[in-house]
């Protein structure tokens, strides 16, 4: 079997998501009842149609009109605001023949890509196993695309509202389709690697095994200056030499080998590997497209194997998703994907303490209450939190998990003096407006493995000098809580490579103005946000941690690629006699 070929049915020609191998029978295993409903299908033909002049269904895809209406805000010279209405009108077009898609990880052999590998085979073999609470049955719990819910509108006869599973607003790809491999510098065998993990129940483990015994990750490229020294004793799985351009290259055709083995319509490749420590930023190296594409060709020192993934992936055509906290996007590569209208999308899967911290913090700034200080403290004992206990690389983290309350705090100058006002008032330049303090540790604890500890202080003033303290005690299955994003991150990506849209004329716009060409979506996929710490957004714009406002856009947007607007929060009839 070709290293990257994932399952014994298909290697032997069978495609049937729901066959299961004879020997499983014969280790006590057994199917599943009934799906868990977040590893469900939509009926035939979609869960819905929308009727309006809006939205056309033709025979390869969704055509929609929808206008963006906001509002312009011009300061006068006395202060005071003056508002303007404005609408921009778009056409989108989703392609909604979905075909066969790959998902390449970066780091298949560790804790996040074992455990996405066993949870796409336990679901599509519908492998269920023994707890010692009793029968657990295969699930996409904690996805946001395949376990949540969107308000499509009210029942006509009851007035109540109707939900559907996010996943089935457009046409996506179901997790348990995809065609997983991926690299690995550890060419541990998957099932040892699953072992490796202590991530998921044994008797799973044991089911499973014959369907990951015999894939073994590609090779991976090693540059030991970015990863923790600590991880030398797994590193026996390397493309060889240390020629960089000769590693892209040998990146590229596995991309390409990849798709072509298995007739893939489209492709992922997805950084889930160790994090590296940041690189630095040196003009003339990999501060311009042409400079890192020269920086490669030289081997320089300074570009680090996520970018080379990166770019293999950008030069491939696909998107390329970066799930750990460096900076593989230098400004080089960011150029580059623009260069090639390529997908790029990051940076680390936001998947605990700091998930919560988005919303705590939000919630508070919101509820007009002033956080002084947050203090973040972490344990975990996995091989994350062993790479994680070198500086170098402990200090990526602490840059992605530091910005995640800055646009909530800027966005209320009530509670926090602006720049400007600090510098008035002290007479000093300051860059920087009022922040409460912001500390994060994270230490490793070998006995908790996977399973990390978060514990958060929020301490806030309240009315009249009160005081408040809330201590979050957060446990968080590391890998369970990642790997459900993996696969949201991927679904969605792939479906951004199916729109694309066109600027119409405004509704009172000259006659003279014409519609534009269909293009892709920009190359930055800030859609994906709500999976990400520290969310890459086009240059020049606002990132938004706000995980409420990073959901209701991802809604907005799928909402409006079939003619739907608004998230119907003002429920207006419930309002008025
Ligand atoms: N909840 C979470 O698990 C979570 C949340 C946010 C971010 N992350 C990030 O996701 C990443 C993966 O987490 P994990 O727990 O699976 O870690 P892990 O250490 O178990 O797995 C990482 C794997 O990457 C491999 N690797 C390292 N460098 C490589 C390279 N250049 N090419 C190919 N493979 C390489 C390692 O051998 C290892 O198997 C980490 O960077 C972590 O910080 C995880």
């Amino acid at each position: 079997m070709s290293p990257t070929a994932l399952n014994p049915d298909e290697a032997k020609g069978h495609h049937d998501s729901f066959t299961l191998p004879a020997v499983r029978n014969g280790h006590g295993g057994f199917k599943a009842e009934e799906v868990h409903a977040s590893a469900a299908r939509a009926p035939e033909g979609g869960r819905f149609r929308v009727e309006s002049e809006n939205t056309t269904y033709e025979a390869d895809g969704i055509r929609s009109r929808f206008v963006d209406r906001g509002a312009e805000v011009i300061r006068g010279e006395d202060g005071k605001y003056t508002v303007k209405k404005t609408e921009t009108a778009y056409e989108f077009f989703t392609k909604s023949r979905v075909g066969k898609v790959g998902l390449l990880l970066v780091g298949l052999g560790g804790n996040n890509g074992t455990t996405t590998l066993a949870t796409h085979l336990a679901n599509k073999h519908n492998i269920s196993w023994h707890t010692k609470s009793g029968v657990q049955t295969p699930n996409y719990i904690g996805s946001l695309v395949r376990a949540s819910t969107v308000r499509l509108g009210t029942d006509s006869e009851t007035g109540k509202d109707v939900h559907i599973p996010m996943g089935d607003m457009l046409p996506m790809v179901h997790p348990d389709d995809f065609v997983i491999g991926g690299w690995d510098i550890s060419g541990m065998r998957m099932d040892k690697a699953m072992e490796r993990a202590q991530v998921l129940d044994w008797d799973l483990q044991r089911q499973l095994g014959v369907y990951m015994k015999d894939i073994k990750p590609m090779p991976g490229i090693y540059y030991p200056d970015f990863i923790a020294a600590n991880q030398a004793d797994r590193a026996d799985n390397l493309l060889p030499g240390s020629d960089k351009q000769a590693h892209l290259e040998h990146l590229r055709s596995d991309i390409r080998g990849f798709k072509a083995t298995h007739d893939l319509d489209n492709l992922v490749v997805l950084w889930t590997a160790n994090t590296e420590r940041y690189a630095e930023i040196i003009p003339g190296v990999n501060d311009t497209a042409d400079n890192l594409l020269a920086a490669i060709k030289a081997s320089h020192d300074e570009v680090s194997p996520s970018t080379i993934f990166a770019v293999a992936a950008i030069l491939e055509g696909v998107p390329f998703i970066n799930g750990s906290p460096q900076n593989t996007f230098v400004p080089g590569c960011m150029e580059l994907a623009e260069r090639h209208q390529s997908f790029i999308g990051g940076d680390d899967f936001k998947s605990g303490q700091t998930k919560v911290k988005s919303v705590l913090a939000e919630f508070l700034v919101n509820a007009g209450i002033k956080p002084l200080s947050i203090a973040s403290y972490n344990h975990l004992g996995n091989n994350d939190g062993k790479n994680l206990s070198s500086h170098a690389q402990f200090r990526s983290k602490e840059i992605s998990k530091s910005s995640v309350v800055d646009d909530m705090v800027a966005a209320n100058p009530i509670l926090y003096k602006t720049a400007a006002q600090l510098t008035a008032k002290t007479g000093e330049v300051h860059k920087k407006g009022e922040h409460p303090d912001h500390i994060v540790v994270i230490k490793h604890v070998p006995a908790v493995g996977d399973s990390k500890r978060a514990i958060d202080e929020y301490y806030s003033e309240l009315l009249m000098g009160g005081r408040n303290v809330m201590n979050i005690f957060n446990e968080c299955e590391d890998s369970l809580l990642a790997t459900p994003l993996i696969f949201d991150l991927a679904i969605l990506a792939e479906l951004l490579t199916r729109i694309t849209y066109r600027q119409l004329p405004a509704p009172n716009a000259a006659e003279t103005e014409t519609e534009t060409e269909f293009k892709p979506l920009y190359s930055v996929l800030s859609l994906l946000s709500f999976m990400l710490k520290a969310p890459l957004v086009k240059p020049g714009t606002d990132v938004v941690n706000s995980l409420n406002r990073q959901r209701n856009g991802l809604e907005a947007f799928l909402k409006a690629c079939v003619g739907l607007e608004g998230s119907g929060d003002l429920m207006l009839n419930t309002r008025v006699w």
